[in-house]
């Protein structure tokens, strides 16, 4: 009786579609296979990102690529502007190839040029890998005033103004937790009439002048080569993320 009901069109479709399935199914596996095998290394990087509503719009954080000796970057995959404090980043970089030098979390300008580099893995020492390469970067602060203090003070400058205790030269102590405190509307020990950081105004401040070309003789160190040696051909963009930074201060905030 049952059987009245199934009629023979109805099994028809079913077949069809039976047959549809498995072909789609097949046709996967083909594509995955090919993919894996002919294209290049493939970096995860997994962060815990805080501070990305301190960083200005103008710049951009992201997992990068770079040849060597190049600084602008190869391939950017920008970790969105809108991402919550202390949130969990985890970005895939694939398609590596071989004349990609390294890969970089890094703060990069809208010429896609690295500024500062966060954190970095030398592709060379992965040559032989052949699964997805781990760079695991831990917790980043990512705003202008965390990443001047980690990556320009504490790595050129609080070894003589402050990292040893006391204040440090010219009276200034750039040591985390006090170097705006020590520059922000405060005024030089050095040049009478003259202020660190004029808030909002990168070019009146004397640190601005004192690290552009041409700020050589302003004080008795030449400030200019501390960011030209650690830095090296990225010296200009840090000057520049250095005046944004102070450009986007408020007085009295
Ligand atoms: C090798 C030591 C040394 C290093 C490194 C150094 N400074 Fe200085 N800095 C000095 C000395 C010495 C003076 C005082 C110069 C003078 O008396 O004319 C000074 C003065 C200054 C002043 C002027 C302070 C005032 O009240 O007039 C600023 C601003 C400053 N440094 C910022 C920096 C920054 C930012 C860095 C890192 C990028 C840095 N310095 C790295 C030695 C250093």
């Amino acid at each position: 009786m049952m059987m009245t009901k199934l009629q023979p069109y109805r099994i028809l479709y079913l077949l069809a579609f039976l047959l549809v399935l498995t072909s789609c199914d097949s046709g996967d596996i083909v594509e995955n296979d090919t993919e894996q095998e002919s294209n290049g290394y493939t970096v995860r990087m997994n962060a815990i990102v805080s501070g990305m509503a301190a960083l200005s719009d103008k710049y951009t954080l992201a997992l990068a690529t770079f040849k060597a000796n190049d600084n602008y970057a190869l391939t950017v995959y920008s970790i969105p502007s809108t991402s919550a404090d202390n949130a969990e980043v985890s970005i895939v970089a694939s398609n590596i190839t071989s004349d990609v030098s390294t890969v970089e979390l890094v703060v990069t300008n809208r010429l896609r040029q690295r500024v500062i580099s966060l954190a970095s893995i030398n592709m060379a020492d992965y040559a032989a890998a052949t699964d997805t390469i781990r760079m695991n970067v831990g917790t980043v602060e990512v705003g202008m005033t965390g990443i001047i203090q980690q990556h320009v003070f504490n790595a050129s400058c609080i070894q003589c103004h402050g990292g040893n205790g006391g204040n440090g030269a010219a009276d200034l102590n750039l040591t985390e937790g006090h170097a705006l405190a020590n520059l922000k509307d405060v005024a030089s020990t050095r040049k009478e009439g003259t202020f660190r950081i004029v808030s909002g105004n990168a070019g009146q401040s004397l640190l601005h002048r004192i690290l552009a070309e041409g700020g050589e003789d302003i004080l008795h160190y030449n400030h200019t080569e501390v960011l030209t040696s650690q830095f090296k051909n990225d010296a200009p963009a840090v000057r520049t993320f250095i005046d944004d930074w102070i450009n986007s201060m408020k007085k009295d905030e």
